[in-house]
């Protein structure tokens, strides 16, 4: 246990969530010459709330490296989370396309191609991407921008995100071992997740001891994450999750519970939990909201 008071991890991804829509939207007002329905349904999926997540883990590893509200390197963290929720919400809004999981309901509201059309859903998606990648040239510090830009890319890409939902895809017709399943989750959650902290800590300026650290938690926090996600899926319903759930058996997806079954799948998301803390303990208290957001990502109920 920390010994210092730590905050409520929800309070924070209130604050931060709505200083990343803020940005976001200041951001979209921009585009002045792109087609409004297209920047509609950008708006429609990044403004349907959502926990913010990752946009938060960005922040507050920011502010345990150092990062401090009104400095030089606070548009440099404030774009990476910003882009960071684009990429994410991008990959939510491709996730639910018929080609893919198929699904309704999303943030609690219809999914994206079911108000927009699969096309638009198809191209605001690819939108986000470019938008992130922008946002971050445009408005972080010139002297961390590759780096931030290249953490996201390769997050992202063929070998993160992208890579994942590929294996997940091709994992629908076959049963994976542990540790291929592991690889899996890493790639398409747990890789924006360990990006999310990468970045907030490349935007402090944080020395490489301190970044090696929030990377192991990142990696522990991202597998939990997908884990968790998991288990939702069989616990949960959709009215607290605002999606669909009880999908993953009927898909034939490989998940957690159906390989160890769901207390197993716990002890393992609280196993990685306990070690993404070990990983950030050598930060103290400027990494509190980090701390309560790490615990939120296994205790969550939604
Ligand atoms: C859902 O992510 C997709 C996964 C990686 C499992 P979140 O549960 O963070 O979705 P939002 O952002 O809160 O909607
Ligand atoms: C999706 O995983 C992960 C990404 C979008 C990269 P899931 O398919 O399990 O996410 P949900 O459950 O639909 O949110
Ligand atoms: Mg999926
Ligand atoms: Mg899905
Ligand atoms: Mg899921």
């Amino acid at each position: 246990m920390p010994s210092f008071e730590l905050p409520d991890a929800v309070a924070i991804l209130k604050a931060d969530g709505q200083r990343v829509v803020d940005y976001f939207r200041a951001f979209l007002a921009r585009h002045t010459s792109a087609p409004p329905r297209l920047l509609e349904s950008i708006d429609y999926s990044m403004s349907a709330g959502g926990k913010r997540l990752r946009p938060a883990m960005v922040l507050e590893t920011w502010r345990a490296c150092g990062g401090l509200d009104g400095s030089a390197s606070a548009p440099s963290a404030l774009s990476a989370a910003t882009a960071m929720e684009l990429i994410h919400t991008f990959s939510l809004v491709h996730d639910d396309l018929p080609a893919m999981d198929d699904d309704d309901l999303r943030r609690g509201r219809p999914t994206n191609h079911k108000v927009y059309g699969d096309a638009m859903a198809i191209l605001a998606g690819d939108a986000m991407t470019t938008m992130a990648f922008d946002l971050i040239a445009t408005d972080a510090e010139p002297a961390k921008s590759t780096a931030l830009i290249r953490e996201l890319a390769r997050a992202s890409g063929p070998e993160g995100m992208i890579g994942g939902q590929v294996l997940d895809m091709e994992g629908e017709k076959q049963s994976l071992t542990l540790p291929q399943l592991q690889q899996l989750h890493r790639m398409k959650t747990g890789a924006l997740l360990t990006a999310a902290c990468r970045m907030g800590a490349i935007a402090a300026g944080a020395d490489e001891i301190t970044l090696s650290a929030v990377t192991d938690c990142g990696r522990h926090l991202g597998l939990a994450f997908q884990i968790v996600d998991d288990v939702l899926d069989v616990t949960s319903s959709p009215e607290q999750m605002g999606k669909a759930t009880g999908k993953d058996h009927a898909k034939g997806k490989n998940t957690y519970p159906s390989l160890l079954g769901l207390e197993q799948s716990k002890v393992e998301a609280h196993g990685h939990l306990r070690l993404a803390l070990q990983a950030i303990n050598l930060l103290g208290e400027p990494a509190k909201g980090l701390i309560a957001l790490s615990r939120f990502v296994v205790e969550r109920e939604l």
